[in-house]
């Protein structure tokens, strides 16, 4: 009660100072960071390459993580087993949020509140009000929040977004995505134990349900469990969706649908190994598809934009314009004889060499010096002192988030759900919208009641 108070007194102050303490031309912004796993290293690599960074803090809920990073960062940096003792700290100006999803949104909304910006990952939420109420704190605060969807950062994908508004495709009716791999059999199913003494239990699992440590439902495969994920359609899928939204400028889809299981891996993992997801927007529907029980060829897996006049394939390696031929319909009806019956549609022989809608285009191939993490980095602490809406903000990532949580509510009920995007609800199915808020446990409903948000 007492630290909540103090957030909510000191955030004005709070908000200015660092501000101030960041604006000279020469002066570092000074970073902490709270979660240090596989993409927390990753940042903190980053930060540390960029000229005007301090890394000052680091928190992370497991001892030997906290006391890796203080080595990696070499000096000067303070850790922290409870982040709210950073969000304290006057030497942070910055925080780089990379906790599994269910700490993202109250992360996020309580360094809003104690005056720093953060750089938060996706998948921006657990379920679809927590979005809403960070981008009401981002506003209330006045701060930058940019969400780790790096591919925006990619010239190549820039590039990409240009020329699909560019028309070039003709009318783009629908997008493919999907994530095919082979995780046979899983990751196996340990029994619950005490947790390792130097792991803070109780603070990773924050505001999710309270349950016994597993090892399965700590560190990275807190993925395959409701409780603190989506599974692969937020986690994956929200890259890819990101794109199409951001590409085709949409705020949401009007209708979600989505069907799958836990249907092959034997391990103790909840999110299904295998889902489709069909989202309808006004003009066009993106499908989402992804398999862990099995690549196949693989071929199925990617990101596609599909269009009148031809299709884009866009990956972090690049895109490639795939142009449509110029013919007559009738050509394309099947003969299976030569010729179709009396009175059947007559084959009209094309004359003269193919003509195509459109060219084929293919984007240079990435140089290392375009590295999406590095420049999404960049774009952040530019932002930081611009004070500039960031290439990934909120308002979006709140967006594109919540249609992946719309397909899992969808797979949970099994049936499909009619959304209205611009007033975020359910249409007529008290169940599902029941489900677009989950509880917090206790201490940390009072901490987000304080701070009246929602
Ligand atoms: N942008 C990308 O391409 C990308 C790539 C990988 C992961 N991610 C996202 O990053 C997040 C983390 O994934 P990961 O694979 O690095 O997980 P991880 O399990 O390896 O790391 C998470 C760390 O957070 C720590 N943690 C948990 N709660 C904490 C708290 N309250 N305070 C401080 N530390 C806490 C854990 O101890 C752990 O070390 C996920 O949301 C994931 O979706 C994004």
């Amino acid at each position: 009660m007492q630290r909540r108070r103090f957030v909510q007194a000191g955030a004005a102050a709070i908000t200015t100072l660092s501000y101030q303490r960041i604006r000279g031309a020469n002066d570092r912004v000074q970073v902490g960071f709270i979660g240090y796993g596989l993409i927390g290293k990753r940042h903190v690599l980053d930060f540390k390459d960029q000229p005007d960074v301090a890394i000052t803090a680091i928190s992370d809920t497991y001892g030997p993580r906290r006391d890796e990073a203080a080595s990696l960062v070499g000096g000067g940096v303070k850790t922290y087993r409870d982040f709210r003792q950073m969000l304290d700290a006057k030497d942070v100006d910055a925080v780089v949020v990379s906790t599994p999803d269910h700490w993202h949104a109250l992360v996020t909304i309580l360094a809003c509140a104690a005056g720093k910006d953060v750089y938060v990952e996706k998948p921006l939420t657990l379920f679809v009000r927590e979005g809403r109420w960070m981008v009401r704190a981002a506003e209330r605060y006045k701060r930058v929040v940019q969400v780790g969807t790096q591919q925006r950062s990619g010239p190549h994908y820039q590039q990409a977004r240009e020329v699909l508004r560019s028309g070039v495709l003709g009318k783009i009716h629908s997008v493919r995505m999907a994530s095919f791999r082979n995780i046979m059999p899983g990751f196996g199913a340990p029994p619950d134990a005490d947790p390792p003494s130097a792991l803070d239990w109780d603070m990773l699992l924050g505001p999710a349900p309270f349950r016994k440590y597993n090892p399965n439902r700590g560190i990275y495969h807190f993925r395959w469990f409701w409780d603190y994920s989506g599974g692969q359609m937020t986690n994956l899928g929200a890259h890819s969706l990101d794109i199409a939204h951001w590409a085709l400028n949409d705020r949401g889809p009007v209708a979600v649908s989505s069907a799958g299981g836990r249907f092959a891996l034997q391990d103790n993992g909840e999110t299904p190994d295998t889902q489709d997801a069909i989202f309808e927007y006004p003009g066009w529907t993106a499908v989402w598809s992804h398999r862990e029980a099995g690549a196949g060829r693989g071929g199925a897996a990617g990101l596609e934009f599909c269009g009148t006049q031809g299709s884009m394939t866009i990956s972090r390696g690049g895109f490639e314009i795939f142009p449509d031929r110029k013919i007559n319909p009738v050509n394309s009806i099947p003969r299976f004889t030569g010729a179709h019956p009396a009175g059947g549609p007559v084959h009209q022989p094309d004359s003269g060499p193919a003509q195509y809608w459109t060219t084929p285009q293919k984007s240079d191939p990435a140089r290392p010096d375009q590295d999406q993490f590095k420049l999404h980095v960049r774009n952040f602490l530019e932002c930081i002192k611009s004070r500039q809406q960031p290439i990934s903000e909120l308002e979006s990532a709140h967006r594109v988030t919540s249609a992946c949580h719309l397909a899992n509510i969808s797979l949970r009920l099994g049936r499909k759900l009619r959304w209205d995007p611009a007033k975020e609800e359910i249409l007529g199915d008290r169940e599902a919208s029941a489900m677009l808020v989950r509880p917090y446990r206790k201490p940390w409903d009072d901490v987000l009641a304080g701070l009246k948000l929602t």
